[in-house]
């Protein structure tokens, strides 16, 4: 069977908005389907579905476990990317990668751009720019897309957790210095075909236009949801995690947008996120890899 365009990682959140988008022209794999790490089943992989394009959407994204377990960091943002990439290759797929705000260190104080040098303050980051580089060396005309703060349907995200908080009535604090670039991911999904129809190589930035603090996304969050409960301001430093993020890692898209492609305020990605959860406002509330804790029991 011919997949056009093979989606990795796909019931993660990119993932599912990815193979909704495409529809018949895409082929999702889980995890579970496809481990992108073990280099013999990525082959029969490619063998088996023959794919134009190999869109990669796995990842191992929980930020602190991460920092203590390098081989779990390790297996899904440098080995697997790699061994996709050596596929892709191999058999004149093109590849299209997905990287992160993380790269940086946040302390320009401007929005990031293509030519700024990444600097990880943790080890998902530090895996995540090695697995860019591996991509990229492996197969050049790779699209390596970084992306920030990414939240969407059918994925644990600070968003949907701030709607949970909300709902049990909890006490809502978020960091008002800690910066970045919320992108909604059926958004992203469709800003990165558009890339790649542009014919974009290399690395390139994408996420939601404009930026904004965890308090502002959280104020926000619940007033598109229309729920009543105030937000405190607090700081990055009252919620102390395993790994250290950056402060403000929000990207600048200039580049993207010179392609003719963008995605819409972050805030209209907000709205759109909220609207596909009115039905469900108690979605458990698990542990979020790439968000900091903003609520006190
Ligand atoms: N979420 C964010 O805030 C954010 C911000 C910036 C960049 N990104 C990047 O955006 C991309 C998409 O992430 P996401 O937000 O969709 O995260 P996600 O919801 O955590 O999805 C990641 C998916 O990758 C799968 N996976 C992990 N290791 C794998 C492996 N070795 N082989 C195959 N699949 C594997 C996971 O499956 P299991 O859960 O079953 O292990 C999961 O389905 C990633 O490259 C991430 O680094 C995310």
């Amino acid at each position: 069977m011919k997949a056009s365009v093979l989606i990795t990682g796909s019931t993660g959140m990119l993932g599912q908005a990815a193979v909704s988008l495409l529809g018949n022209r895409g082929l999702g794999l889980s995890h579970e389907a496809l481990d992108i790490a073990d280099a013999d089943a990525v082959s029969q992989a490619f063998t088996r579905f023959q794919p134009q394009v190999v869109f990669n959407c796995a990842a191992s994204t929980n930020v602190d476990l991460c920092q203590t377990d390098h081989t779990y960091a390790d297996s899904g943002n440098v080995t697997g990317p790699a061994n996709l990439a050596m596929a892709a290759r191999a058999s004149g797929a093109l590849m299209v990668h997905v990287s992160t705000d993380f790269v940086f260190d946040g302390e320009k104080g401007a929005p990031y751009t293509e030519h700024d040098e990444p600097r990880p303050l943790n080890y998902y980051g530090a895996s995540k720019l090695e697995g860019e580089r591996r991509v990229l060396s492996a197969c050049p005309a790779a699209l390596v897309v970084r992306t920030s703060w990414s939240y969407g349907p059918g994925g644990v995200n600070f968003p949907g957790r701030v709607i949970h908080w909300a709902t049990e009535g909890r006490r809502l604090r978020a960091a008002q210095d800690q910066i970045g670039s919320p992108t909604y991911t059926p958004f992203l999904a469709r800003g990165i075909l558009q890339l790649l129809e542009a014919g974009a190589v290399g690395v390139v930035h994408l996420a939601g236009a404009g930026q904004a603090s965890r308090f502002e996304v959280a104020e926000a969050t619940l007033q598109s949801a229309g729920r009543k409960g105030e937000v405190e301001r607090a700081h990055a430093i009252d919620f102390p995690a395993r790994a250290p993020r950056p402060r403000n890692t929000a990207l600048d898209c200039s580049l993207a947008a010179s392609l003719g492609v963008s995605l819409p305020p972050w805030r209209e990605g907000i709205n759109a996120y909220v609207g596909t959860r009115q039905d469900k406002p108690s979605d458990p509330a698990v542990s979020a890899p790439h968000q900091t804790p903003t609520s006190t029991p």
